[in-house]
């Protein structure tokens, strides 16, 4: 069979380990033939293509990134885009699709596939807000990464008596934030799914400050929001899929800190340092199942589906599933284990 891969949207840790288990089960197994598009959805909508086998894949387990590129291209928002798509794939003899990707790069291959475009998708991102998975792969590396910078910022907190906000990425759903939280011992969680009063979170670090401890790590997704009429945040532009570029709710939330508590209050944004560099062994083991099960539903002609973690088992469920909402924090998590330590 020819089939054709792309990834989509923000890159993430694992990209590489899927595209090489999709394309060492094709070859070996199977006996297909696999073209990469560049750079996500505008591959295929331009018609640029990379080779790809079991050769170029050679070494690429434990790299970051993709070796695809990506973009956040969404051919929907062109008259012709999916005609373009569709042609591109006609031109290159492709049979089946698999595309790479989280709710916007996916919910293009839902579509495309409600077209009649053979399509299967594989969940992506280390925001791990994608529905019908219990986890994404890149979650798991972003989550240590933050874990560390966190355990790293207490020392220097601790060492000057300060206050260190900690942004981390997560833009509708406080994955991240809540598990490098935890794991690296927070003062306070601020996630989007429960806008936050400032006044609490002051007076929560003054009763904490008061018991004798002088340092205290907040560690807020850009996604946050204050509860309306509190503090004021300035819209942003946003993407091609209509999501607003986030970064920098820190710097708003610090100085609010420091004015109300007098407490001397830093900044840290984490960034892209989350998105990049090696997947952890967790995220290439996972990353590798999802591959090896994308190849797998491609041959079995259950195209409108997406690979998913369910109960430590890969499943396949319909596309629609997994883009129709977000899968945000569980509260339980957040009330009863994040906030015993606040
Ligand atoms: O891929 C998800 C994500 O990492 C979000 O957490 C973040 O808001 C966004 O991507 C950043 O995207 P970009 O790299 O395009 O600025």
């Amino acid at each position: 069979m020819r089939v054709g891969l792309l990834t989509g949207g923000g890159d993430c840790p694992g990209l590489n380990a899927v595209i090489r288990a999709v394309v060492r089960k094709g070859e070996v197994f199977y006996g297909d033939d696999f073209v990469g598009f560049r750079d996500g959805w505008r591959g295929t909508l331009d018609g640029v293509t990379l080779p790809l086998d079991v050769e170029v894949c050679r070494g690429i387990l434990p790299r970051g990134g993709t070796i695809l590129g990506t973009s956040r291209t969404n051919p929907y928002t062109l008259p012709d885009g999916a005609q373009r798509v569709r042609a591109t794939l006609h031109r290159e003899g492709i049979e089946a699709l698999v595309a790479i990707g989280g709710e916007d790069t996916l919910g293009v291959a839902w579509r495309l596939h409600e077209e009649g475009v053979a399509v299967v998708g594989v969940p992506k991102t280390i925001d791990n807000d994608l529905s019908a998975t219990e986890v994404t792969f890149g979650f798991n590396t972003a989550v240590q990464i933050a874990t560390e910078a966190i355990d790293r910022l207490h020392t220097t907190a601790e060492s000057h008596d300060r206050v260190i906000v900690c942004e981390v990425m997560g833009r509708h759903a406080g994955w991240i934030a809540t598990y490098a939280g935890i794991a690296g011992g927070a003062a306070e969680i601020l996630v989007p799914e429960e806008p936050f009063n400032i006044d609490e979170v002051c007076e929560r670090l003054r009763a904490r400050h008061a018991k004798g401890r002088f340092a205290s790590i907040v560690v807020v997704a850009e996604g946050a929001v204050p509860t309306e009429g509190t503090i004021e945040v300035v819209s942003t532009e946003v993407d091609n899929f209509g999501h607003p570029r986030l970064g920098g709710i820190a710097n708003v939330l610090a100085p609010e800190i420091e004015r109300r508590t007098g407490f001397e209050t830093r900044v840290t944004i984490l960034g892209h340092v989350q998105r990049g560099g090696t997947p952890t062994a967790y995220d290439r083991v996972l990353a590798t199942r999802f591959g090896v099960a994308a190849i797998e539903t491609v041959h079995d002609g259950q195209y409108g589906h997406m690979v998913a973690l369910q109960n430590d088992r890969i499943v396949r469920v319909p596309l629609s599933h997994a883009v129709h909402a977000i899968k945000t924090v569980d509260p339980q998590l957040l009330h009863d284990v994040a906030a015993t330590f606040f």
